[in-house]
């Protein structure tokens, strides 16, 4: 109900009152839990660039070193985890949706302007499943090979990347993808595996038809 500017039709004087001591309660927990979120990640010993927002709860494991850039903007509920000796860093102006799930056993790259859809799993490690010496698979992390997305490239929903993958810059990958291998800049890649089905377009230039 805090997002409405006007009072319910048919809400009495207290109602009235009531609504506006509500609006205000919410504008406060919703600064309260920005304030906190910044917080919450600096005490996990995440470097935090300037004007950062943070929407909902973000939940941090970091063993190693996480860094945020400049204007970058989390939407909660969010999990990252960080291993010992590993990055995860966080360019400027990089959004990242509800549910992303960001799993860095070496290093994961988010390059400025990147856009990370809800529900995206970025996890650049395995669990070592090799050795027929052990039936059990539970040493982690196993291989690991380091994931960059750059700069300006945008991620749908419920994108998976695996370990070892660059995503180009200004590469769009479509809701669902499985990215396996590396993507060209500027590319549009979709399925399981992803595969590139287009490029993006030049813009026509002025006077110059489609
Ligand atoms: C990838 C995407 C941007 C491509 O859009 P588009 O250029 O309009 O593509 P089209 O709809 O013309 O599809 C082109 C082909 O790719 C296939 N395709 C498109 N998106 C796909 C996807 N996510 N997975 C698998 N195949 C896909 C289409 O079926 C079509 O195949 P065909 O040529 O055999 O018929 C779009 O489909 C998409 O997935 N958007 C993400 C939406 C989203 O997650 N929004 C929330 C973001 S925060």
């Amino acid at each position: 109900m805090s997002g409405h500017r006007t009072p319910p039709a048919g809400l009495g004087f207290w109602g009235r009152v009531l609504y506006a001591i509500e609006r205000k309660l919410a504008r406060i927990g919703k600064h309260l839990g920005k304030v906190y979120g910044i917080y919450h990640l600096r005490s996990n010993g995440v470097q935090v660039g300037e004007k950062v927002a943070v929407y909902g709860a973000v939940h941090v494991n970091n063993y190693g070193t996480m860094t945020i850039g400049d204007h970058s903007s989390l939407f909660g509920p969010l999990y990252f985890e960080v291993g010992p000796g590993a990055e995860l860093h966080i360019g400027s102006r990089v959004a990242i949706g509800q549910m992303v799930n960001i799993a860095a056993g070496q290093s994961v790259i988010l390059e400025d302007e990147t856009l990370i859809g809800p529900m995206s799993q970025i996890r650049d490690a395995d669990h070592a499943f090799d050795n027929t010496e052990r039936v059990s698979v539970a040493t982690y992390p196993g291989q690991s090979a380091p994931i960059v997305i750059k700069r300006g490239a945008w991620l749908g929903a419920n994108v998976h990347v695996l370990k070892g993958v660059t995503i180009g810059a200004g590469a769009v990958i479509g809701a669902g993808s499985v990215v396996t291998k590396d993507i060209p800049d500027m590319a549009v890649a979709a399925g399981v595996p992803a595969k590139v089905i287009r490029f993006r377009k030049r813009p026509p230039e002025r006077g110059e038809s489609e």
